[in-house]
């Protein structure tokens, strides 16, 4: 059991932040970088396509105290992440902070359910984007060919199969980037995000300009809060919650940003810049878009997969319409680009310590990038995107990323305790108070999402689970360091 809890000692950690060399990652990132890494995660399916169907179904015009409510979440959790990256800047961001503190049986289940969140979320995205895309082409008249599809019986059940080739082609393309460098990667997310972020003001400013000229018409704020329906999460307050849980996965992503702090030039400072700064941002935007959508289209006609260019097309201006189509699309990009980034980075740390196979912490020698990592990614994601439908993947990623915050909140709050003579270049404040909330927000809304999303995570860990008594325990750097030192201890006072 002990073995179960043994914790990657701190001094090992930080001395693996000082690696340089061909074979270690480049540190390459400054803080507008790591901001943008952010914004450029963090903006996508989720306020693109999420928030009219969360509106729709769920919460009314009230979807905006959703914002807020996951927002709030979101801010206790970030707190807790910027802590960590700037303390133990390494890869593996949530599945490093719990080796350190929590112990390797816990680091192996959240480096695990990481997968959730990374290739479950860039796999989300990618069938958005598709989706994004079709839509886009076909109101230019450029219709691509149907997605082919195929039924059969399997074990008795019948199953649908839908190949969504515009989804496996994106993550192949982004994956190449991701192989050819960490700076041409984040060069490439800033350009977009700077496109991103101009559609979504751009939106933001339209509205807010057509609704002042038009003395606040239309109007669907009334009512702000849809009476409840009789079915639990079905509007009214419960709605409000429900939709908090859905819209969640609009902010996931600040997170991702500290899976790149062994490639940040400035750790320390940059990475409570790059989480809490993207998150901070985001919120605002969010805030805004959710409201105005919901001041000038009725709720109820928001059930589409490209709400936010139904807004636009409110005001009139043809070609804002079609900016904001094409924002969506390099936008969505992005995403899927820091998820499959994120994904890479934490089996390259895992494999690092022994509990994957060597092959995925193997440096391209050029590219200096893990190359094989990225490409098993790449191809998992791109079979995910493929074959799952939007619905399993985006709760899926939602449940995965909670259970990361909840663990990692639990970890700032031990390491204090443990090792509080650490210079911490960043503080949580109010510790434990903040972790706590982190924990019960993060528990919450985990218990708002759907029955068969639970109990698929938990298959998905003893999946995990299974492995790592397979492989990764044997296999573990920290369990062979201390049978040895073990075994040098008795030598040694046989020797005394
Ligand atoms: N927050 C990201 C999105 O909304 C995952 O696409």
């Amino acid at each position: 059991m002990s073995k179960l809890l043994a914790t990657k000692p701190i001094a090992t950690l930080l001395q693996e932040a000082q690696e340089t060399g061909e074979h270690s990652l480049k540190r390459a990132l400054g803080p507008i970088n790591l901001l943008t890494l952010g914004i450029g995660a963090i903006i996508g399916a989720g306020i693109f396509v999420i928030t009219g169907q969360a509106a729709a179904q769920f919460a009314g015009p009230a979807i905006l105290f959703s914002f807020i409510l996951a927002g709030i979440a979101c801010a206790f959790a970030g707190l807790c992440y910027a802590e960590f990256a700037s303390l133990i800047p390494i890869a593996g961001s949530a599945y490093t902070y719990s080796y350190a503190t929590l112990g390797e049986l816990v680091a192996w289940i959240i480096g695990w359910d990481l997968i959730l969140e990374y290739a479950f979320g860039a796999a989300t995205v990618a069938v958005g984007w598709s989706g994004h895309l079709r839509a886009f082409l076909q109101d230019i008249g450029l219709g691509l060919p149907p997605m082919p599809r195929s039924d059969f019986i399997l074990f008795g059940l019948h199953i649908h199969l839908t190949y969504d080739y515009v989804g496996f082609l994106v993550i192949a393309a982004i994956t190449t980037i991701l192989v050819i460098g960490i700076k041409e990667s984040a060069d490439f997310t800033t350009a977009i995000v700077i496109l991103k972020v101009a559609v979504v003001c751009l939106f933001i400013g339209m509205a807010g300009a057509f609704l002042f000229a038009h003395h606040g018409q239309p109007n669907y704020w009334h009512p702000f809060i849809p009476p409840n329906t009789g079915e639990n999460g079905h509007f009214g307050w419960s709605g409000v919650l429900r939709g908090a849980g859905v819209v969640f996965f609009a902010y996931i992503g600040f997170d991702a940003v500290s899976t790149a702090a062994q490639e940040a030039k400035n750790p320390k400072k940059d990475m409570p810049f790059g989480i809490l700064g993207s998150l901070v941002i985001c919120t605002l935007l969010y805030i805004l878009v959710s409201g105005l959508l919901t001041h000038m289209v009725p709720y109820q006609q928001l059930n589409v997969p490209d709400p936010v260019v139904v807004g636009i097309r409110v005001t009139g201006h043809l070609w804002a319409t079609f900016l904001v189509e094409l924002g969506a699309i390099a936008g969505l990009a992005t995403v899927m680009l820091v998820m499959l980034l994120g994904q890479s980075r934490v089996f390259y740390s895992m494999s690092k310590d022994g509990l994957l196979w060597p092959w995925a912490s193997k440096i391209h020698p050029r590219f200096r990038t893990p190359y094989i990592s990225s490409m098993v990614v790449g191809f998992f994601v791109a079979i995910l995107a493929t074959l799952v439908p939007l619905s399993v993947l985006d709760e899926m990623t939602s449940v995965g990323t909670l259970l990361a915050f909840v663990l990692v909140s639990a970890g700032v709050w031990v390491m204090r305790r443990k090792h509080p003579e650490l210079n911490r270049p960043f503080k949580t404040p109010w510790v434990p108070v903040v972790p706590i909330l982190a924990i019960l927000f993060s528990s919450a809304l985990i218990i708002g999402l759907s029955p068969m999303t639970q109990a698929r995570l938990v298959v998905w860990l003893i999946i995990g689970l299974a492995i790592y008594f397979g492989y990764g325990r044997k296999h573990s750097k920290v369990q062979h360091e201390l049978a040895n030192s073990a075994q040098r201890a008795p030598a040694r006072s046989m020797a005394d």
